[in-house]
């Protein structure tokens, strides 16, 4: 479905260069959820906006069934991103406050020159799966509270029938118990698009390794800028690898495991931009550093099936 290759995005700060996304490679499957974690600053978001080509990668490639994104003109562009949408964390500041959200909608179908009868069969059936009453449709976005609006938010980017949607933090925002209820729905999207024979993958960022695993098919785990474990998400939570990802997942309190085993991080995250061409990036603050892993910038490798780590310990 989607193949990111290779992806750079380098954005010039002063006289250095941020290594916001450094040499990202992943796939995501049909039907697929892939969750993207890490901690503030790693560069999830950037990696989304990559995937949806709003931003110009520095180098390699974006592929989108077959299409080379990261090559196409304008026109043909906006032509695929149909086919791929974006959910953000903020709903308030996805729509347009002086317009109804039912006018919102409606504006969206007419950009995909859907006729006005398609344009509301389709509203009331999406309003619909996503338990919203009909009768919140003429309101404006602030009359709403920010589990109402988005799912909103995530019914207009199904309005156009995407096959892919990147969803960028879509539930930090909320109360936790919205968030359960909105994780359901994401769960839910995917099951009944399946019934009616269609696919819906999508690419789930979050920082919270509770959310990824109760959503996730496979979980992609990143560390200023680079991509240091991917596996299934049982895998990733039953044989965790990665130093990094070890802690995580020991801070993540809702998952309950013993804090035994958690492994401390040391120190700050360093600096994206100074110095980290040489070495592993985690290596400052990873409690298994030897001497190799401040010289050589470790290669993400299989060590099982599906299952990939950039380390030199393991
Ligand atoms: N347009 C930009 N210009 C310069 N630096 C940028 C730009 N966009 C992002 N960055 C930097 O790139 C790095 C990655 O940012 P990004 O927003 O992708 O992180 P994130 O993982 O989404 O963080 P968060 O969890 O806080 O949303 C950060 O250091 C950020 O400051
Ligand atoms: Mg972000």
């Amino acid at each position: 479905m989607l193949e990111l290759k290779s992806l750079k995005k380098y954005f010039p700060v002063g006289r250095t260069l941020l290594r916001a996304v450094d040499d990202v490679s992943l796939t995501i499957g049909n039907d697929d959820i892939l969750g993207v974690v890490g901690e503030s600053g790693c560069g999830k978001s950037t990696l989304g906006r990559l995937a949806l080509r709003l931003i110009e990668p520095t180098a390699g490639s974006v592929v989108f069934k077959g299409i080379e994104l990261t090559r196409l003109p304008r026109r043909k562009l906006s032509l695929a991103r149909q086919r791929m949408q974006m959910v953000f964390q903020n709903p308030f500041a996805s729509f347009n406050p002086k317009l109804r959200l039912i006018a919102s909608l409606i504006e969206v179908c007419r950009y995909y020159d859907m006729d006005t009868a398609t344009a509301h069969t389709k509203i009331r059936r999406l309003i619909a799966e996503f338990g919203l009453s009909e009768d919140t449709l003429p309101r404006y976005p602030q009359e709403l509270s920010g589990g109402q609006l988005q799912r909103f938010a995530i019914a207009r980017a199904l309005l156009s029938d995407p096959e892919i949607l990147i969803a960028d933090e879509p539930v930090s925002a909320l109360d936790v118990s919205v968030q359960a209820q909105l994780l359901n729905l994401f769960a839910l999207l995917r099951a009944n698009r399946r019934c009616e024979g269609r696919n819906l993958s999508m690419l789930f960022i979050s920082h919270d390794m509770s959310v990824i695993e109760y959503l996730c098919d496979r979980v992609a785990v990143m560390y200023l800028g680079k991509l240091v474990e991917l596996a299934p998400s049982d895998v990733l939570f039953r044989d965790t690898a990665h130093p990094y990802t070890q802690a995580l997942i020991a801070a993540a309190p809702r998952l309950g495991r013993s804090r035994a085993a958690a492994v401390a991080l040391r120190g700050e995250v360093a600096n994206p931009g100074a110095g980290n061409a040489v070495g592993c990036v985690f290596a400052p603050r990873c409690p298994h550093a030897v001497r190799q892993c401040r010289a050589e910038v470790p290669t993400l490798r299989e060590i099982g099936a599906r299952h990939a780590v950039a380390c030199h310990a393991l």
